[in-house]
């Protein structure tokens, strides 16, 4: 039985915004039979885990062990180089007790198995008003807007996503390969670009980022592009039949593809490369692994070692999440040099961490129009204050803690997530007034996506709506919580599926979504 919880949210400062305060009520549906698809470990600080990504989600996972005593050995090197980079960032902080361990998201009988009671879900209701400054005034234009942004930007910068620094160094496009081919039955020219980043100040990391982009031959002008977190590594392929690590080819993009385990489907349905190349449109995959390793050892390297010359990060640096959002800005770039493609109309798709990901580079670039946000979460859409699902202490420990600047690591002990200066709802609110799809899976108890907690991304969608609204953009008409399989009608839009962690059933309607911005 669906269950109805009314759940009192108040906007800070509380006394001085009677406008903002608001009342989310939430109908908590639940109930998908399958059981769920998260094989998530909490990774505590003391007994680190290696390899924290769920089976459904994480190609990594399909990596093969190792095996030999070579390889065990540079395994355990590797894991030493992360507890390094970690021990590290907490003695900058002067953090000397043990950080709060994470939930477990997979077994039920855990002490700290997630919370998937929305009674219990919102112990921080005090959540920072996009619309009021830092001394207490009132944003009432879209220009007030512009300054307090950049309030905003300045704390996520600084406690959330790390700043980048101001020395990275020039990135210089190249064609690696530029060929015509036929894929999904389209006549496609392909090029394959590599972004070779100026090593000259420091010579031993090389950082090669590979982009590669297919324009359906039929275009008779320059048109938009989607691009999607993930590609292939078309320098080092993986040997036939291997395993492939994050930043190999993308689940959840294709058809049958990792995220989607549970529901049978008796047609597959079109990979989303299909389906954007159908409508005439360009495709796009952005190898992430290429800019920055998605793991705790390789801060040392990629984009944000390259520019610290293989140092560790200050606290506020920027995390693997900022980097990646930075190689996509870096992409445009690039558009900006191909007239076969329209550079005011690019849209950048992540699913799970790479959906993070994708918010994070619509927040951040400008240039970019718009974004599909799938299943993003904790530190994507879902609110950090919310105690469900994944919550901050999962992000805080040592599987997940490169995502972000060493400063986050804070509020996963001593500090709270109630502390945050920022929430997901000022991240979406960075991307007004661009338009921004923002989805997840099934929610509550046994729910195949819960862990993602898909209803605090609606309200974070909600809000964030008071910032489109100023900038005269359509906000969706509803304060509450719609379910799965409703799309709600607004600039900023939200839609949950049914089914586990896939960005396999929103794919369509994403498409039709950004169809209405794109010429
Ligand atoms: C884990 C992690 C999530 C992440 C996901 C992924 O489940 O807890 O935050 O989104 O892995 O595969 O990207």
């Amino acid at each position: 039985m669906p269950s109805k919880l009314n759940i009192p949210i108040k906007l800070k400062p509380t006394l001085t915004n009677n406008t903002m305060k608001r009342i989310i009520a939430f109908i908590c549906t639940g109930v998908i039979t399958a059981s769920s698809a998260f094989a998530q470990t909490a990774p505590p600080v003391t007994a680190p885990v290696i390899g924290t990504a769920p089976a459904a989600a994480a190609p990594a996972a399909r990596q093969r062990p190792p095996q030999t005593p070579e390889q065990l050995a540079a395994a355990k090197a590797s894991q030493d180089a992360m507890q390094a980079d970690y021990h590290n960032m907490l003695d900058q902080l002067h953090i000397t007790q043990p950080l709060r361990p994470g939930r477990n998201g997979n077994d039920k009988t855990a002490a700290n198995y997630a919370n998937y009671d929305e009674s219990k879900a919102n112990p921080y209701p005090n959540y920072p008003d996009p619309l009021t400054f830092k001394d207490g005034s009132k944003v009432k234009t879209p220009k007030d807007w512009e300054k307090r942004r950049k309030e905003i930007v300045e704390d996520f910068d600084r406690e959330v996503y790390g700043r980048v620094p101001k020395n990275v160094p020039k990135i210089t496009w190249k064609i690696h390969k530029d060929t015509d081919e036929v894929v999904n039955n389209i006549p496609v020219n392909v090029k394959q670009v590599v972004g070779h980043a100026d090593n000259s100040a420091y010579p031993a990391i090389n950082v090669d980022i590979q982009l590669t982009l297919m324009v359906p031959k039929s275009a008779n002008h320059p048109v938009p592009v989607i691009m999607v977190f993930g590609g292939q590594d078309f320098l080092n392929p993986p040997p036939p039949g291997g395993g492939f690590g994050f930043g190999g080819p993308r689940p959840g993009a294709a058809a049958g593809a990792a995220g989607a385990t549970a529901t049978p489907r008796p047609t597959p349905p079109k990979s989303a490369q299909q389906q954007i190349l159908e409508k005439g449109w360009a495709y796009a995959a952005l190898n992430t692994g290429t800019i920055q390793a998605d793991n705790g050892q390789g801060l040392t390297k990629g984009i944000i070692g390259l520019t610290n010359k293989g140092q560790f990060r200050k606290p506020d640096d920027w995390g693997v999440l900022r980097a990646w959002a930075w190689g996509a800005d870096r992409a445009i770039d690039y558009f900006e040099t191909n007239k076969a493609v329209n550079v005011k109309e690019v849209a950048i798709e992540g699913h799970s961490r790479w959906g993070k990901g994708a918010l994070v580079a619509l927040a951040y670039n400008p240039r970019m129009a718009t974004a599909y946000v799938s299943s993003s979460g904790e530190a994507g859409a879902k609110p950090s204050r919310r105690v469900t699902g994944e919550e901050v202490e999962n992000i805080t420990g040592t599987g997940e803690y490169h995502w972000m600047a060493g400063n986050f690591l804070k509020y996963g002990g001593p500090l709270t997530p109630g502390d945050l200066p920022v929430d997901a709802h000022e991240l979406i609110a960075m991307c007004a007034p661009r338009p921004v799809f923002i989805s997840g899976g099934s929610s509550g108890i046994n729910g195949q996506d819960a862990w993602v907690d898909a209803p605090g991304m609606f309200m974070a969608s909600d809000m964030a709506n008071p910032v489109y609204a100023l900038l005269g953009k359509k906000t969706f008409q509803t304060h509450q919580y719609p379910g799965p399989e409703v799309l709600l009608d607004g600039d900023l839009t939200y839609r949950q599926h049914s089914g586990p962690h896939t960005d396999v059933p929103n794919w369509p309607f994403f498409l039709t979504f950004a169809d209405k911005y794109f010429k």
